[in-house]
């Protein structure tokens, strides 16, 4: 039997004509009015029942959770809370819930934490709030590969597993299929790791960037879109052990045409949402303004979620160099009062993300591009300013996130790279494929990678990446 989804049902105008819908109970009243949602969409549809003539054994079935199979007639609805509803001819249940066991879940109808909701996250994707997000994901990254394919850019597909470690300090996963009770063993007691499947060490991937860049000074313009994994052991709101990245990479482009690429690609998307997704983020912002409400003033959001990315759209972000921002940084209010865990004194250090959300949320109250920051604070592949002490980095800050993306102008020149490597301890060996690039046809290049799941945390208003993706992987947990 073929099934219209409810977001469509919800627009139509076919009065009096029959539809068959599919979905999960929401709520069902008075033995009469059956909330069902399919997931198309954030509102229910409303199904009115005639219990008189409605067999009670099927009334009994009809619990919160339960799969049913509605057939009737669309009309206008009575209620005013609706336009249509569906009046029902007939209900088949394609699957029970029990109501005793779903009193112990999530499903229940009352309100649950966030925390409880990420300890049943198989199940939470069926409340209001992780549908919303969900679709929101599902749509954003739509809008990814959609603006890349409009503005000429090629998908490539960089491997998941690797021989290298692309940021050359990244913590790693390792892949192995030795038998960890009795690994092979070389003469010094190591393990022998060219006895294992891809006869050498290998890992996860932490970025797909220097595969990338192979592909971009070949295709043009490229990006990847796809998971990356990083063993470091940050417990916070902001990262995960596994999340998406999308990485462009363009010939022929400097560290300006990078800046102009990354924040057009932003604005896009977030436009991209709020043409496409009103009804999720209007839900989103009415909770969060909810949410709020027990909150005191000061830490309350200064700006409605659709605001804020309207915001984002229509205002440039600030492009300030590294050295301007220690010096407003070094001047600032919370750095004299000695407010900062990491006092700012000297040029050189690294920003901590207390410093990056000073100089977003109070300094410059908006997105904000750090550039050419201190070499040595830097990836071994960036591009040597003609200072030789900074290099052609930039990170994208966002309020409320902190850095949303990271990128550079790639270093073009084979002896500047290899004397790099050779200063990092950085196998010339191991990466002969990718120095390859700087011998046949090097070219000036760029690219950035941006971590989804921070965008999709902006977007939604959400405040812990948890929350935006289906099965977060942290460290001491890889539940489901
Ligand atoms: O700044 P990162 O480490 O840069 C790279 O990996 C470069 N190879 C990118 C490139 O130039 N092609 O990571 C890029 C972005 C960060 O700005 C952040 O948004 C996100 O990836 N990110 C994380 N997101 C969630 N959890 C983590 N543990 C993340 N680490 C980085
Ligand atoms: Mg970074």
């Amino acid at each position: 039997m073929t099934h219209i989804p409810i977001v469509d049902l919800l627009q139509s105008e076919a009065l009096h004509q029959e539809f068959t819908v599919k979905g999960w109970v929401r709520s069902f009243r008075s033995n009469q009015f059956i909330a069902i949602n399919d997931g198309s969409c954030l509102k229910n549809l409303q199904c009115v029942v005639d219990f008189e003539n409605t067999d009670e054994t099927i009334l009994k079935r009809i619990n919160v959770g339960a799969a049913i199979v509605i057939n009737g007639t669309l009309e206008e609805s009575q209620g005013g809370r609706q336009r249509v509803e569906i009046k029902v001819k007939d209900i088949q249940i394609e699957g029970d819930a029990d109501p005793e066991e779903v009193k112990l879940t999530i499903l229940s109808p009352k309100r649950h934490s966030l925390e409880k909701l990420r300890e049943q996250a198989h199940l939470r994707v069926r409340t209001n709030t992780f549908g919303a997000i969900m679709r929101l994901r599902s749509k954003l990254s739509f809008a990814v590969h959609e603006y890349f394919n409009k503005n000429g850019y090629f998908y490539a597909h960089t491997p998941i597993i690797t021989g290298s470690d692309a940021e050359g300090a990244g913590e790693m996963f390792r892949v192995s299929a030795l038998d960890p009770e009795n690994p092979p063993k070389n003469e010094d007691g190591s393990i022998d790791y060219s006895k294992d499947f891809f006869g050498k060490e290998t890992n996860l991937t932490v970025s797909g960037q220097l595969e990338g860049e192979t592909y971009a000074l070949g295709l043009g313009k490229i990006y990847t879109f796809g998971p990356t994994f990083r063993a470091e052991n940050s417990n916070t709101s902001r990262h995960l052990a596994e999340f998406w990245m999308i990485e462009p990479e363009m010939a022929f482009c400097d560290l300006d045409g990078n800046m102009d690429v990354a924040e057009d690609f932003i604005k896009y998307v977030i436009n991209y949402a709020l043409e496409n997704c009103q009804e999720d983020l209007e839900f989103l912002e009415t909770r969060l303004i909810q949410e709020d409400k027990s909150k005191p003033q000061a830490e309350r959001a200064p700006m409605a979620l659709r605001d804020k990315l309207k915001f984002i759209v229509d205002n440039n972000f600030k492009r300030v160099s590294y050295t301007e921002a220690i010096d407003i940084l070094r001047n600032s209010k919370p750095n004299k009062k000695k407010k900062f865990k990491y006092p700012i004194n000297e040029w050189g250090a690294d920003l901590q993300s207390e410093h990056e959300r000073y100089l977003v949320e109070k300094h410059f109250n908006c997105p904000v591009i750090l550039f050419d920051y201190p070499a040595n604070i830097k990836a071994f592949y960036m591009r040597l300013n003609e200072d030789g002490k900074t290099v052609r980095a930039m990170d994208v800050l966002f309020p409320g996130i902190g850095e949303m993306v990271g990128g550079s102008q790639r270093e073009e020149r084979l002896d500047v790279l290899k004397e790099k490597m050779a200063a990092l301890d950085i196998s010339e060996e191991e990466l002969s494929w990718y120095l390859d690039t700087r011998k046949f046809g090097t070219c000036t290049h760029s690219g950035f990678g941006l971590g989804f799941e921070r965008l999709v945390l902006f977007v939604t208003g959400m405040t812990n990446i948890r929350d935006v993706i289906p099965y977060p992987r942290f460290p001491g947990s890889a539940e489901f």
